[in-house]
């Protein structure tokens, strides 16, 4: 048994909660003497005086019954050992303070080590399996190696047991982690899909109706071409030639949608002047708008040097003025504008068809965006060009919007960086 007198007896003063030991390493394991023996207290504190486990003192704190033990550990959660008393308050205070230490705060590492005054009153074996206790041990037996033998091997498993909690943590993380990245490509995959279902919905309906034109016409040609006047086989030519064109239209466009997404755009970005771009666009375009008495102005500065791609500039031209032509009414204008500040050019197309709704201004550059507006000539609407030109543009460090109300006619303007 350790007595007092085996050691100077100023070991009292260190009774305070978590007061360090006077060894020279910094307190680190945390343990708690609990029991309603002062003189307990004192002799265990002392033994502990010079006490170090890997390199670490301890902090021991005392406490004298259960009831003041469960108030204050929710607030120690790190606590290595428990010396506990058995006998307390109540005969098995002790015992009842395990099962909340296990239960209810459900605290599987600290190691508890039972003491005993009482010979006699030894748990069952059953308890102490179930309960997790490191160590059962008579007051009596408990010489200062004995003491200091004990503790150390429960330090020794509450330290293996931090060290593959730490390790459980960590794999844990990495397995939440893990999971939410699958979670999100799993989502992403599923969105791809969809889209790519809707994708395949919407080109097979586009080709089916001029594939369809397409063989009854050359079935008229091939098995009544006697029953028909030239001027007809002419016109059913000139209709398979606008199906085919139509088919090679939509699918071109796929091609670039899937390019586009697949592989980035490959652009060549160099110092162009934009002017000599978009009349040329322009030009075109007044050719093409004749059979609707639309016309195609221009007003423009003599130069305007963006840093662009040239075949993809004019792609994204090209796109917007068609579209102008597409859905203005016959007899309207429409105005390409080029204005420049310091660090940008803008080009604005405007025109004087039907205007776009908010809700139509949401959807305007999404893939297969046919809106409200149709086709005044019969042109053939396959919604991807605004898409591609959204993907264009950004990849030419630009920015493309539209600004229209409904009934007002629709500006589309894109703005590139500025050349010197
Ligand atoms: N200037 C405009 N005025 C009014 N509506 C427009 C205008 N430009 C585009 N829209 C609307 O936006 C939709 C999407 O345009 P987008 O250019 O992406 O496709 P599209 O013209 O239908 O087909 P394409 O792929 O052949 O260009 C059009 O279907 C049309 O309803
Ligand atoms: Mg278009």
């Amino acid at each position: 048994m350790i007595r007092l007198s085996d050691r100077q007896s100023d070991s009292l003063e260190l009774l305070d909660d978590f007061a360090p030991s006077t060894s020279p390493h910094l307190p680190g394991w945390k343990i708690l003497i609990v029991d309603d023996d002062v003189e307990i207290h004192s002799v265990t504190r002392y033994a502990l005086t010079d006490y170090a486990f890997q390199g670490q003192g301890v902090a021991v704190t005392s406490l004298y019954s259960a009831r003041e033990t469960r108030e204050i550990l929710p607030a120690i959660p790190d606590v290595a050992v428990i010396l506990l008393d058995v006998v307390m308050e109540t005969a098995d205070a002790g015992l009842r303070l395990v099962e909340y230490i296990r239960n209810t705060l459900d605290n599987q590492f600290v190691r508890i080590i039972l003491r005993t005054g009482q010979p006699g009153e030894a748990p069952e074996f059953e308890v102490i399996r179930k309960y997790d206790i490191n160590d059962y041990k008579s007051k009596t037996e408990l010489t200062n190696t004995k003491l200091l033998t004990a503790i150390t091997s429960s330090l020794r498993s509450f330290s293996d047991i931090m060290e593959i909690e730490h390790y459980r943590q960590h794999l844990q993380h990495l397995v939440e982690e893990r999971t939410r990245q699958l979670h999100k490509q799993n989502e992403e995959l599923v969105a791809l899909n969809a889209e790519k279902n809707e994708f395949l919905g919407i080109a097979a309906h586009d080709l089916k109706n001029p594939l369809s034109g397409i063989k009854s016409l050359s079935e008229m040609l091939l098995y009544s071409a006697d029953d028909l006047t030239d001027a007809y086989r002419q016109e059913f030519l000139h209709q398979i030639l606008a199906s085919s064109e139509r088919m090679f239209e939509l699918i071109t466009n796929l091609l670039d949608v899937n390019a586009i997404e697949q592989q980035g755009i490959a652009l060549s970005i160099v110092r162009l002047d934009s002017v000599p771009i978009v009349r040329m666009i322009c030009d075109m375009y007044n050719t093409r708008a004749e059979a609707k008495q639309i016309r195609v102005l221009t007003e423009a500065p003599p130069e305007a040097l963006v840093h662009a791609d040239e075949l993809a500039m004019q792609q994204v031209i090209d796109n917007i003025v068609s579209n102008a032509v597409k859905y203005s009414p016959h007899g309207k204008n429409i105005t390409v504008r080029i204005t420049q500040n310091s660090t940008t050019v803008r080009i604005a197309v405007q025109d004087e068809g039907p205007g776009l709704s908010e809700e139509d201004k949401t959807k305007l550059f999404g893939k297969f965006a046919r809106l409200s507006a149709r086709p005044t000539g019969g042109e053939h609407s396959t919604g991807l060009g605004l898409s591609i030109v959204k993907k264009m543009v950004e990849a030419m460090n630009g920015k493309v919007w539209c600004e229209s109300e409904l009934g007002k006619g629709a500006c589309f303007i894109v703005e590139l960086p500025r050349a010197e």
